[in-house]
């Protein structure tokens, strides 16, 4: 599903326009979440005081976390947000106060690091400004550091197209250009194939490196197995019980299960390398 985050409130809304022409080229069903359309609760102290007592009963499938729960599952999200005072619509604001909740979109590690639990790979960020977006910290980067350091979504993509309000701008002419980026987009499923192909490799190529050492050590592990098996193993684990061997001598091989264990492993291992 690709979860629309739509911010935008005009009727002739430009950023509505680029959201749309971006949508028409993802495939996959759009759920859509009109942020004009929803009555956010302000958080207050009484909100806080709730929401931590249904989280802490873990009854995430209370109505309040709604919008959170589309957002953890949704496989690339879509936020359009027009320019506003330097940075986005306030209901925008209001929309990550209702999903920023502890277990389901995000955890804390033991050492207090965030880690994400949002499905998305990509989260795709379109706005339009009057004229220029002077920084894009306040709007786009704080969106990008919510989606990397909460969510756990590393590609986080800026759409934008400034100065559509810029007396004499050609209007239709800016937004064609910004419709030409949208073209160009890599597609994230090509960039999500070419990652889990970069890792398949690199795993195999690991893989097949230690099974040929393992292979090339069969040799010496046959010497192991005879030793397991001869009067001379019996006669150092007896010594060893009597305590005859220094007490920090690493004695793996004189342990109850160490050889045995270590022969399984390596006959089953042999059997699924064939
Ligand atoms: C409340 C409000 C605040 C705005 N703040 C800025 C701003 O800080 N800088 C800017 O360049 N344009 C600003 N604009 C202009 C919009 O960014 C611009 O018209 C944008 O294209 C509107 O998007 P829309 O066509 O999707 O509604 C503001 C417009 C409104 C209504």
């Amino acid at each position: 599903m690709i979860l629309f985050v739509n911010a935008c409130v005009r009727k002739e809304s430009r950023t509505l326009r680029l959201a749309r022409r971006l949508l028409d080229t993802l495939e996959g069903e759009i759920k859509e979440v009109r942020l004009e359309e929803v009555r956010f609760p302000v958080v207050t102290e009484e909100f806080i005081t709730r929401r931590e007592a249904l989280k802490n009963a873990k009854k995430y499938d209370d109505p309040m976390f709604d919008l959170g729960r589309d957002f953890a599952v949704a496989d690339l999200i879509v936020i359009a947000a027009p320019y506003y005072d330097l940075s986005f619509p306030a209901m925008l604001k209001q929309y990550f106060e209702q999903i920023n909740v502890l277990g389901l979109t995000f955890n804390y590690s033991e050492t207090g690091v965030p880690s994400g639990l949002c499905r998305a790979k990509t989260l795709y960020y379109v706005t339009t400004s009057g004229g220029p977006i002077v920084s894009d910290e306040p709007g786009f980067g704080y969106v990008k550091a919510l989606a990397n350091s909460f969510y756990g979504i590393m590609d986080v993509r800026q759409i934008k197209v400034e100065g559509l309000d810029i007396i004499g701008a050609d209007v239709e002419a800016i937004l064609e250009a910004g419709a030409e980026i949208i073209d160009k987009e890599v597609p994230p499923h090509l960039l999500e194939m070419e990652s889990i192909l970069q890792r398949a490799t690199d795993t195999l190529n690991t893989l097949e490196k230690s099974a040929s050492e393992l292979k090339s050590m069969q040799e010496d592990i046959r010497r192991l197995a005879d030793y397991y098996d001869s009067e001379k193993w019996r006669r150092d684990f007896e010594a060893d019980e009597q305590g005859l061997y220094p007490k920090n001598l690493r004695r793996g091989v004189l342990s109850e299960d160490g050889i045995y264990n270590l022969l399984e492993r390596n006959k089953e291992t042999l059997e699924v390398l064939k």
